[in-house]
């Protein structure tokens, strides 16, 4: 724990940690730590959230292999969220929430001061192992309730997570309170409502064609509905964001990821159909082509969103 200023999840009171643990003045609350991971959840934190802790501390296959994030398909868009970020000056503060696989960490904590964020304090037990003090430290929280002080970040960023929390609009109003003005958020591959409300109609069917139990999985991922651009948008329309700008991510990409996810599952294939990068790579580029046409970033299966924190 280098440079974080904390504040406490109950009170709100500023927080005087010394090496991450300790007892709030305010309200009194206790702040330990499990190993390297300081415990920071919120007392009253919603059952959603609890659910994807549980779920996320037992859930141990390694993501980056499951998402196939090497692919170029994911490649593509992660290294355009990098891009973003890495445009901030070399040692900032970086925040990243649902860390999970550390797929972006691992890229970014050389070059910034990342403090690496998950509700699932077993997660980021699993990236302290591989990362170490190559990260500014491992905090478990809730992305609503966020332990840090006001102002205490230069970036932050979260990847397939924003719709994993019960109410975005809160995550987001936290993400500008830890942010600097002019500080810069990314948020990266969100679902699109286009495609995921038809999905959550149909999924006790997909289930029973892949073979999967209801129950089985993150229950956000279950319950979420995914944005709309016009959603989205009116999100950032609170005054605290400046610069937002939403882009679609995969078309042609996504139509193979999930039905290639969808055979995978229903036919029980050993392993997951993997395309020739050549073709993978032209596919990206035809989503590119296709996305300048009007009205076609509709049809994207994710948006990537970055905006700036107000300057007042
Ligand atoms: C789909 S994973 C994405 C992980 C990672 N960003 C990646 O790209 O591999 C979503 C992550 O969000 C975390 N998460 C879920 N609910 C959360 C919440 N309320 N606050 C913070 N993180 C949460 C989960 O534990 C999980 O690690």
């Amino acid at each position: 724990m280098t440079f974080m200023a904390y504040q406490c999840v109950d009170c709100r009171r500023r927080l005087s940690l010394s090496e991450g643990d300790g007892r709030c003045s305010g309200c009194g609350r206790i702040y330990e730590r499990r190993g390297a991971v300081l415990l920071a959840w919120p007392t009253r934190m919603h059952d959603l959230s609890r659910d994807e802790a549980a779920h996320h501390d037992h859930e141990d296959a390694d993501q980056a292999e499951v998402h196939q994030l090497g692919r170029p398909r994911n490649r593509h868009y992660h290294e355009a969220l990098w891009k973003k970020l890495r445009a901030l000056p070399p040692g900032e503060n970086l925040l990243e929430i649902g860390a999970g696989s550390g797929y972006d960490a691992a890229e970014l904590v050389s070059g910034y001061s990342v403090v690496l964020s998950d509700v699932s304090p077993e997660t980021l037990a699993r990236l302290e192992r591989r990362l170490g003090s190559l990260a500014a430290g491992y905090v478990a929280a809730d992305g609503s309730r966020l332990p840090f002080a006001d102002a205490s970040f230069g970036g932050v960023y979260m990847v397939a997570t924003w719709h994993h929390l019960p109410y975005p609009g809160q995550g987001l109003a936290e993400c500008a309170r830890v942010l600097r003005p002019g500080g810069l958020l990314v948020i990266g591959l969100e679902p699109n409502a286009f495609y995921f409300r038809p999905i959550k109609l149909l999924r006790r069917l997909l289930c029973r064609l892949t073979h999967m139990d209801p129950g089985e999985g993150s229950h956000a991922d279950a319950e979420m509905e995914g944005f709309s651009y016009r959603g989205l948008a009116l999100l950032f329309r609170t005054g605290q964001w400046q610069e937002v700008e939403i882009r679609p991510a995969w078309l042609l990409c996504g139509l193979w990821h999930y039905l290639a996810e969808f055979l995978y599952r229903a036919c029980r294939l050993p392993r997951r159909l993997v395309l020739p990068d050549r073709l993978e790579k032209f596919l990206v580029k035809c989503d590119e082509a296709l996305f300048r046409l009007p009205g076609v970033k509709h049809l994207g299966w994710h948006w990537n969103v970055t905006a700036r924190r107000a300057v007042r």
